[in-house]
């Protein structure tokens, strides 16, 4: 089956096809009127090293992890590999100059996933008490803040029933601006209307200010807001919230 998609970007134009080898649809999405092409297309397992080096890129609100902690590896264990190795088929690249430019990991949800992401993370938890990352002072300072705001409850938990998939996109700093979040975005949502999932998730800051009105074009309700102190120490003299979103795809 093939046909065209009206993306709600005002420079996006996608062209669907049936794929047997993803047994779902497999989009190749030409971003038209930009300088160079851009193409929305599934992640393959040979984009992983990009993606993962990508999300390293832009993990402190778009600028390297190392802001915050030093040791890439377990950033990428903890919060990456989930999406790439458990539900790839879940996962969408932005290609632009023959290069990744921009990333959407997903995950439908239920139980499976809960479990498999459970997995990644104890696996981590235990390559961490093992002394296989090298987190120094600053990384332990950042999971002691992270410990210290989950004890005070600073991030809302999303309704898993009418919500069970979420996401993760981002696109790296020198393609921002070209349409790619939006035509990322609008692949996964075509994506999990296609396989009947209700609605889908995501957690953002007040500070993720391109993020923020990209969400809310996109169909994404403001769910929750919850004041975090974890950044302080790294943005002195700025109020950031912790936003969860949803999107219904009825
Ligand atoms: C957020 C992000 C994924 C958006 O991707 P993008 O390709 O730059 O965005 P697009 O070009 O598709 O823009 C889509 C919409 O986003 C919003 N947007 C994009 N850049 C913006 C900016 N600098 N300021 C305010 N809004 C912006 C606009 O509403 C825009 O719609 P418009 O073009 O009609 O004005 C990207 O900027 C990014 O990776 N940022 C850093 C990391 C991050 O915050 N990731 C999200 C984590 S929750």
């Amino acid at each position: 089956m093939t046909g065209f998609h009206n993306c709600p970007g005002r420079r996006g134009l996608a062209f669907y096809v049936k794929s047997a080898s993803h047994g779902t649809i497999e989009p190749m999405t030409a971003i038209v009127g930009l300088a160079v092409p851009g193409i929305i297309r599934p992640y393959r397992p040979a984009d992983r090293e990009a993606v993962h080096r990508l999300a390293a890129d832009t993990a402190f609100f778009g600028a390297p992890v190392e802001t915050f902690l030093p040791d890439r590896q377990a950033f990428s264990d903890a919060f990456v590999a989930y999406y790439t190795d458990c539900e790839p088929q879940h996962a969408w690249v932005a290609e632009a100059e023959g290069v990744v430019a921009g990333y959407l990991t997903g995950s439908v949800g239920g139980r499976g996933a809960t479990w498999g992401r459970l997995r990644v993370i104890l696996a981590a938890a235990c390559r961490f008490v093992t002394g296989r990352y090298r987190f120094g002072q600053r990384g332990s300072f950042f999971v002691g803040r992270l410990a210290l705001a989950a004890l005070r409850g600073e991030s809302a938990h999303a309704d898993l029933r009418p919500y069970p998939a979420h996401l993760h996109v981002n696109v790296a700093e020198a393609y921002r601006g070209w349409g790619l979040g939006r035509q990322l975005l609008a692949a996964c949502l075509s994506q999990m209307a296609e396989l009947r999932v209700p609605g889908i998730h995501l957690h953002t800051t007040s500070f993720n200010r391109a993020a923020v009105p990209l969400y809310e074009k996109m169909g994404f309700r403001l769910l929750a807001v919850q004041r975090t102190r974890v950044w302080e120490p790294w943005l002195p003299g700025v109020e950031v919230e912790n936003r969860l979103y949803g999107w219904r795809a009825t």
